[in-house]
């Protein structure tokens, strides 16, 4: 298995998607999941960020499998998948059969973290690790050059609609200095709070991918707030759109 994207190039043959805002239907309005989804599938966007909590990692309880395979059944965007859940490894494989493209799991509760991230990667997806925002990045100095992907929240986990907690810009940053130093090819995301207030200090900061529940799904343009979000960015995907 080589390098980022290789989960779903050969299906999109893009791995220029990987620069993007990734809306979390956490914030949508599940009656209207389909049409919304359409909405920002009409701006350009190319991913769907689907957050997956257990009422035990995280104090909330949101949607599994079944709504993966529904979205996958219905739509063609990349299915990237947060699983915010306190035993990731036994339902990797569950989500990537249902359509996951992007298999995200918490460095919090994976004690084996390099297997866990080589078994994403063996089942075809792109495999990201998320740090809370009180985990340091030290703690992914040996697996940084195994990832594809890194998420940093900029909220702790749980909830959305929490405001962005400004510590998480440096912790980019700092991120995106290794990655250059260490001339590594992974890709950053943030997660929480993300906004038309902070998109562009985000994007300077180096994130490749913005995921945004609130501000996209609660906006009264749906398909015009995640563009303005990745031009306010300046990710690349959403421009040509
Ligand atoms: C928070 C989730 C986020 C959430 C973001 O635990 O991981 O993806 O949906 O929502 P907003 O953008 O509203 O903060
Ligand atoms: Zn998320």
């Amino acid at each position: 298995m080589g390098k980022i994207g290789d989960g779903w190039t050969s299906r999109r043959g893009a791995t220029q998607a990987m620069s993007e805002v990734s809306p979390s239907i956490l914030a949508a309005d599940f009656a209207r999941l389909g049409e919304q989804v359409e909405e920002v599938q009409r701006a350009g966007v190319t991913m769907l960020h689907v957050d997956v909590m257990d009422g035990h990692f995280v104090p909330n309880i949101s949607i599994g499998v079944p709504v993966v395979e529904s979205l996958r059944r219905s739509t063609d965007l990349i299915l990237d998948c947060h699983l915010m859940i306190s035993d990731p490894d036994r339902y990797i494989e569950a989500f990537v059969a249902a359509g996951a493209r992007m298999v995200t799991i918490h460095q919090e509760v994976c004690p084996h973290l390099g297997r866990s991230v080589n078994r994403i990667k063996e089942l075809g997806a792109v495999a990201g690790v998320a740090l809370n925002p009180s985990t340091p990045l030290s703690t992914l100095d040996e697996m940084l050059p195994e990832a594809d992907l890194i998420l940093v929240m900029s909220v702790h986990p749980g909830f959305g609609g929490q405001a962005f907690l400004p510590s998480s810009l440096d912790k980019i940053a700092r991120l995106d200095r290794t990655r250059r130093d260490r001339g590594l090819d992974f890709k950053i995301q943030v997660d929480g709070g993300v906004n038309a207030g902070n998109a562009s200090a985000l994007g300077a900061a180096g994130c490749d991918i913005l995921v945004a529940g609130s501000s996209v799904f609660r906006a009264d343009d749906i398909g015009g707030a995640a563009r303005t979000l990745a031009e306010r960015a300046n990710l690349p995907t959403l421009r040509r759109a």
